[in-house]
């Protein structure tokens, strides 16, 4: 078990602690003054450990997908926290992967004006990645992630067991968020995660090791610019043209594996920009290939994700604001005009290069 470390953010600090098993913690909590929001999936697989917990007075269960972390689904929420008295001294307690961290770091940050939340995350990508940085994003009007606020948890309780019951796909869309922090971090460290990258699945420990390293590497960026104004910028590595697939393709393909493309795609238009050479695209390839398995052959239509990756919110004028690895292992910020060169590195990349 590793050592508990806090993340500095406008709100104060809040802490990251490594547990052994965190039902015990939370059958704990004294519900007069907790609402749960859960997984209705972990609700059912852990029935019996979360006994205590599902039991208390003010639970809302709700099913993990894109159509319940929007807007239109928010009066529901309130409605159910309404009759159990929610009260501004109480507490939002969130069990689940990112949609459940979503809907609970939203509900907040509005309610009475803001109420403390936990968050417990139960997948990968959510104990690896989105649990710190603040963010919470709710889709309205068809709109993916269109609205958000930034609140982050009073403290974060990871439980790596969890991660066992987690699909092969689930647990593969969080791999893609820690190569990319790692990508992002350098060439050592994306060396070695790559280089244990078959273990990963396999050894427990490992896994553990590559968790506190990505929050740690994540911890530096969003300590130095929280509000995503500059160099936080850089986490959206992959995530232009993974925003792209993934409404391109109804969200059929999940977060982390849109990402994982997105960011083969990235380096094929850095090799093409001559930024990055073949020797260094292939090394990085050879892993991102392997973690987006099953997804080679899956339709995106070129057309769809052009204009999708056009409407892209970072971009400004005609330039897409992405970013680009170079042959050093570093990535950096690059405005790339939305010409038919960049089209045709694309659907270049459709055809010939994701296999
Ligand atoms: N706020 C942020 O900073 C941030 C960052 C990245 C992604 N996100 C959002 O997070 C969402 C994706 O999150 P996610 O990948 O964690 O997925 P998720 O919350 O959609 O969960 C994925 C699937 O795994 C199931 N599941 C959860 N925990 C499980 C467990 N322990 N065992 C078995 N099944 C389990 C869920 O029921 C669901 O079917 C997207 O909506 C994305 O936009 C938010
Ligand atoms: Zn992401």
């Amino acid at each position: 078990v590793f050592d508990p470390f806090s993340i500095q953010s406008y709100k104060g600090s809040y802490g990251v602690s490594f547990v052994e098993d965190f039902f015990c913690e939370i059958n704990k909590m004294n519900a007069e003054k907790i609402h749960f929001i859960i997984d209705e999936t972990i609700s059912r697989l852990y029935k019996e450990k979360l006994k205590d917990c599902l039991s208390s007075s003010s639970v809302l269960l709700i099913r993990a997908n894109e159509e319940n972390k929007s807007l239109e689904k928010i009066p529901l929420y309130v409605k159910h926290l309404i009759e159990n008295k929610i009260r501004r001294h109480h507490t939002l307690v969130a069990i689940g992967g990112g949609i459940i961290q979503d809907i609970t770091a939203f509900l907040s940050t509005v309610l009475l004006r803001g109420v403390d939340w936990h968050f417990y995350p139960t997948t990968l990508l959510a104990q690896a990645d989105s649990c710190i940085g603040s963010k919470s994003s709710i889709n309205a009007c068809d709109t993916k992630n269109i609205l958000g606020t930034f609140l982050p948890p009073k403290k974060i309780t990871i439980d790596t067991q969890l991660l066992e019951t987690l699909s092969d796909v689930d647990f593969r869309s969080g791999i893609g968020e820690i190569l990319k922090i790692h990508l992002i971090e350098g060439k050592k460290a994306f060396g070695s995660v790559a280089g244990e990258y078959a273990m990963l699945k396999r050894d427990k420990k490992i896994l553990q090791k590559y968790i506190y390293a990505s929050l740690k590497m994540k911890k530096k960026i969003i300590e130095e610019d929280e509000f995503d104004k500059k160099t936080r910028n850089i986490l959206n590595y992959g995530h232009s043209f993974g925003h792209a697939i993934e409404s391109s393709t109804n969200y059929a393909i999940p977060h982390g594996i849109a990402i994982t493309l997105g960011m083969d795609m990235a380096n094929y238009l850095s090799l093409k920009l001559g930024k990055l050479d073949q020797n260094n695209f292939n090394r990085i390839h050879e892993i991102l290939a392997l973690n987006y398995q099953g997804f080679e052959k899956h339709p995106i239509p070129p057309e769809t994700f052009l204009t999708a990756i056009s409407k892209d919110k970072k971009n400004s004028d005609n330039k897409l604001k992405l970013i680009l690895n170079n042959n050093e292992g570093r990535v950096e910020i690059t405005e790339q005009e939305n010409n038919l060169f960049f089209k045709n590195v694309c659907c270049d990349y459709f055809k010939h290069i994701r296999c």
